[in-house]
């Protein structure tokens, strides 16, 4: 506790991570659950009934309103992320934002110097940077142990290639903002930011996003990280650093669970497990606590200067892979892109359907049950796929406020 009164939280989004903030709020105590908001209030009050929040609202400007609010997490796609952080600030409501704090760095420059202007509090949700057994890492890398470190490898890949946010572009798809940022973000703590060199090489998704990529980046002090990532292959999830005398190989980048040191016999000489966590989310929003309570506008495990460097790294990387988002088209980039689109869904729709229209004939049924145009696959466990057809975007509905009593 710090001695305060808890801050009271919001939420935008009611998605997974928004699910898994929700869960975290119960174990810190510096803050309470207070208020969300969805596209659609029917979800807001849904959300707010099954973990506890007071307050239910259709849309962000109406959370926004809410003079009570002290701390917002932003769990939407990238897409969005511009708009909602540059609506907190301008709100003045201290803005906790998922990675990456949005698509690219000019725009993170312009949200960080308005944040200064208006003296509010931003940060990004980037969790590794936050977790306890990073210092663990550091620490074991200054004591010498391995000898001067040189080489670091890490690879993070999930199949998670058939969630619809990674597979849009317009939502700001592609393994490099989701997945690869964490293992830059690990490089950037590990041996900094003076890259003198990248290099990147990726497979595409059918809508030209980075499906899977591997990226080298050459320090000025002559180390290097090579970094695989996958939104297709699941990964062992191993970092290891290299050093003169030895190395240190690191369990699951995405969330430290264990640190192995081997000596240049590879032989273990000194090993560290993580400690308990709850969600590990909770170390991200301490940190948030302590900087408003101390009326500061960042945090120090991850400033704003690093959110920038980090996102000037990402758009290096995408000007190699040549991967853009909408966001970034000039008027005739734009108008490209929506043909290719629609050619792509049109020879999508043709696909799905003709087999379907076959299969009808067969059955002597021509015309009658015959897949329509825009069908979808179902969904697995949850999660929303493309195409867009299937996944009209909903318009806020009209307000929320107050939950309504539970029934007795
Ligand atoms: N730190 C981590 O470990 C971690 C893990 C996974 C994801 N993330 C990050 O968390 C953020 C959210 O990811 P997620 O996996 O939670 O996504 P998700 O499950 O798809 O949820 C996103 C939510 O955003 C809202 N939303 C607002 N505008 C939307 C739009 N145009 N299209 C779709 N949804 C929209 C939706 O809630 P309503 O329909 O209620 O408005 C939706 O449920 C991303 O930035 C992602 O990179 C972080």
């Amino acid at each position: 506790m710090l001695g305060f009164g808890k801050l009271n939280m919001a939420v935008v989004g009611t998605g997974y991570m928004a699910g898994k903030m929700a869960e975290t709020i119960r174990y810190v105590s510096e803050v309470r659950p207070y208020a969300v908001c969805s596209r659609s209030t029917d979800r807001a009050y849904e959300f707010a009934r099954k973990y506890g929040f007071k307050k239910a609202y259709g849309s962000l400007q109406e959370l926004l309103e809410d003079r009570k609010v002290d701390l917002v997490y932003i769990a939407t796609p990238h897409s969005e992320h511009y708009e909602q952080v540059k609506m907190c600030i301008e709100y003045g409501r201290p803005v906790l934002c998922e990675k990456p704090f949005c698509l690219n760095a000019p725009m993170a420059e312009e949200l960080l110097a308005l944040a200064h202007e208006k003296n509010v509090f931003a940060a990004e949700a980037m969790w590794i940077r936050f977790l306890p057994f990073a210092g663990q890492i550091l620490e074991t890398l200054r004591s010498g142990i391995i000898g001067e470190p040189v080489m670091l490898t890490a690879g993070l890949g999930y199949n998670v290639g058939r969630v619809r946010r990674m597979l849009d572009p317009d939502l700001g798809g592609g393994a490099l903002l989701d997945i690869g940022i964490y293992l830059l973000n690990f490089a950037s703590m590990v041996f900094g930011d003076d890259i003198s060199r990248i290099n990147a090489h990726c497979t595409y998704t059918a809508l030209q996003l980075d499906e899977q990529e591997s990226i080298t980046l050459r320090y000025s002090s002559g180390r290097i990280a090579q970094l695989a990532v996958s939104m297709v292959g699941v990964s062992d999830r191993r970092a290891v650093i290299s050093g003169t005398k030895g190395c240190i190989v690191i369990e699951n980048v995405n969330n430290f669970e264990s640190l192995t040191v081997l000596d240049s016999d590879h032989n273990k000489i000194a090993s560290y497990k993580r400690p308990g966590q709850r969600t590990g989310y909770e170390y991200e929003v301490r940190a948030c606590a302590r900087a408003i309570r101390d009326k500061r506008i960042e945090v120090e495990e991850m400033d704003h200067e690093q959110i920038i460097s980090i996102l000037h790294m990402t758009d290096h990387i995408r000007s190699q892979l040549k991967v853009r988002f909408p966001q970034e088209m000039n008027e005739q980039e734009l108008e490209a892109y929506h043909k290719f689109r629609a050619e792509h869904t049109a020879s999508r729709n043709k696909e799905t359907a003709a087999p379907a229209a076959d299969r009808a004939e067969e059955a002597g049924a021509a015309g009658e049950g015959t897949a329509s145009a825009g069908a979808d696959r179902p969904a697995e466990n949850g999660e929303t796929l493309l195409p867009a057809a299937a996944a009209g975007t909903e318009k806020g509905s009209a307000s929320g406020g107050d939950l309504p009593e539970e029934p007795a």
